[in-house]
């Protein structure tokens, strides 16, 4: 049957219909915010480039999770700025690093949310690459031994979930067993799986002062031409007993998301990064566009690509938003 009989526009007919027919919804359960942490305990510092975020210091933690969670969120994932750099990041694995301080105080205060550490040295170098270099070059192998020492040290400090960002080959495999060997078998790895070297980081190579000093990431991370292999990254981590699966950036990604939604026996994160918060923020602020509606689309199209969990800087605002009633979503 085809028109008249067929008419697609009887279920768009008002808010209410459009809202029992809506396939995909974004619910704040799904969400996860990132916070930075930097040193100068009580510091509280907007990011220019990053609108609405705060670089935090380890006292202003826990007030800024607790609004979070006023809000409806329960997920967080955390960086830090250190207060030294050295040439292996041996600050990410200080007992009272400054990741590892916020979670404790953050676990002694809310001790039901879920912290997730971001895991990977490019904060903590003084050259800004994820992990040893020798002559000029990452050490893929020599790197995992540091990151079983900072999944240990940021597992004894209360995180549920280890994220391993730096698309080192085997990180997942090593962290599982470094964990293990130290007790922490219950401890949750959600793999950067599929990371591309992507330009859409740059307002948070701002916020944790990580650009690289020389060179760039893409001996690391993918290649923005590659699909078939972003699979091949899925499977290998999964393979080695990935919990949770990512694919990072989201929007420019939406093919990748949806792929391995399909092959993936393990729940799929996406990462909705800084560039694409930033373009969203600046072409509202100019008006532009309207940023709430862009917003809600946006994170909607992350959920119907597949992704089940989606890290946001929008986080708070969308819970906000949600609060009001989200029938209004995709709707205008
Ligand atoms: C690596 C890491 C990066 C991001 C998250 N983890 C940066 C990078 O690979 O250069 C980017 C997140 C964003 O842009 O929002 N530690």
């Amino acid at each position: 049957m085809s028109f008249p009989s067929t008419r697609m526009r009887r279920l768009r007919r008002t808010p209410a219909l459009r809202s029992l027919v809506r396939e995909t919804i974004v619910h704040p359960s799904h969400l996860v915010r990132p916070l930075f942490v930097v040193p100068g305990d009580t510091t509280r510092r907007e990011i220019s480039s990053l609108p609405g975020q705060y670089q935090l210091g380890v006292s202003q933690v826990v007030p800024s999770v607790a609004a979070s969670v006023e809000l409806g969120i329960s997920s967080f994932l955390f960086f830090a700025i250190p207060e030294y750099k050295d040439d292996v990041g041996s600050a990410a694995w200080a007992r009272n690093g400054l990741v590892q301080q916020a979670m404790r105080a953050v676990r002694a205060e809310l001790p039901h949310l879920t912290l997730i550490a971001d895991l990977c040295f490019c904060e903590y170098t003084s050259h800004g690459h994820c992990g040893v270099m020798v002559d000029g070059c990452l050490d893929n192998d020599a790197t995992l031994t540091n990151l079983g020492k900072q999944a240990v040290s940021l597992a004894e400090a209360g995180a549920d979930v280890i994220a391993p960002s730096g698309m080192i080959d085997g990180m997942v495999s090593s962290i599982r067993r470094d964990l293990d060997d130290a007790g922490f078998t219950d401890t949750v790895i959600m793999s950067y799986a599929a990371k591309y070297a992507s330009a859409f980081y740059g307002p948070f190579r701002d916020a944790v002062e990580s650009a690289p000093q020389y060179g760039d990431r893409c001996s690391y991370q993918m290649d923005p031409g590659n699909a078939r292999e972003a699979l091949r990254e899925v499977e290998l981590d999964l393979e080695e007993g990935a919990d949770i699966v990512m694919v990072k950036p989201a929007l420019p990604y939406l093919d990748i998301i949806s792929q391995v939604a399909q092959i993936s026996s393990v729940p799929v994160a996406a990462y909705n990064v800084s560039g694409e918060y930033a373009m969203v923020k600046s072409a509202a602020a100019k008006g532009w566009i309207d940023g709430e509606r862009t917003m809600i689309e946006t994170l909607t199209s992350i959920r119907r690509a597949g992704a089940d969990i989606i890290i946001t800087y929008f986080a708070d605002e969308f819970c906000a938003r949600y609060r009001q009633g989200l029938t209004l979503a995709a709707n205008g």
